[in-house]
């Protein structure tokens, strides 16, 4: 099987676009401020970039334990998020993102985290390559955390929606859950519906949907260059 993305390109645009996320989140910031870090190749690159500008800011809330193990890595102080009074900006990529800056994400697991940290942030900008533009969401399919004994019950709910549930085989989250991987959902005519109408199935803990609360800008890395996108008027 062959990729149609050439990885070497994208990763070039995730690069250039942390690069810009980094300029943007340090007129965002001041010493006191703490920055919340998202989970992915594309908040990695953020974060390696971030590191150079660590004593202007006064440290960061991690959405997983793989990015708190990086930003200590790099010395940047983790706050638990109870003990932050304020995240001024949460920076994190995406799987999917239309015009409203509605996301689909979790495909690293991490949603659970992310979602809360993004609900709490003051500002969430979302930086992604172009391969992630869509017009609607759903052809990613669409991650949900799930309590484990809850399994197969969410399963049957889910396959009443029209989706086909493939339990990611081997994951067990950072909140010690399991994901379910729903296809065929594509087009999502309506973002914010379906997250409602998921998170409403007992013992979902949070489904891969960021619409509720979108994004409030996008850095999209594209080959003319990154572009600065805001959502857009219905
Ligand atoms: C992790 C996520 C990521 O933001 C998403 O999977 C994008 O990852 P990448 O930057 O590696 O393309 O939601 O749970």
């Amino acid at each position: 099987m062959t990729l149609d993305i050439d990885l070497t390109t994208q990763d070039a645009l995730k690069k250039t676009v942390a690069q810009a996320a980094v300029d943007y989140t340090l007129g965002k910031i001041n010493i006191d401020s703490i920055v919340g870090i998202g989970t992915g190749s594309t908040a990695n690159f953020f974060i390696d970039l971030l590191a150079s500008h660590k004593n202007k800011f006064r440290g960061a809330v991690a959405s997983s334990e793989a990015s708190e193990r990086i930003l200590k890595h790099h010395g940047i102080e983790v706050y638990d998020l109870n003990s932050a009074n304020e995240v001024a900006i949460y920076i994190d990529g995406a799987d999917e993102t239309n015009q409203y800056l509605e996301l689909m994400k979790g495909g690293g697991g991490a949603l659970t985290r992310e979602k809360i940290t993004a609900a709490v942030a003051q500002e969430f900008l979302c930086i992604a390559d172009e391969s992630k533009w869509v017009e609607h969401l759903g052809n990613f399919p669409l991650p949900i955390e799930v309590i484990p004994m809850a399994r197969s019950h969410v399963a049957r709910e889910v396959v009443k929606l029209g989706g086909d549930p493939v339990y990611r085989q081997g994951i067990i989250t950072d909140n010690g859950n399991v994901i379910l991987d729903i296809h065929h959902l594509h087009p999502i005519a309506s973002a914010c519906a379906m997250e409602e109408k998921i998170n409403h199935i007992t013992g979902v803990v949070t489904n891969g949907i960021f619409a509720i609360r979108p994004a409030d800008i996008l850095l999209l890395g594209t080959k003319d260059g990154v572009k600065t996108l805001y959502p857009a008027k219905r």
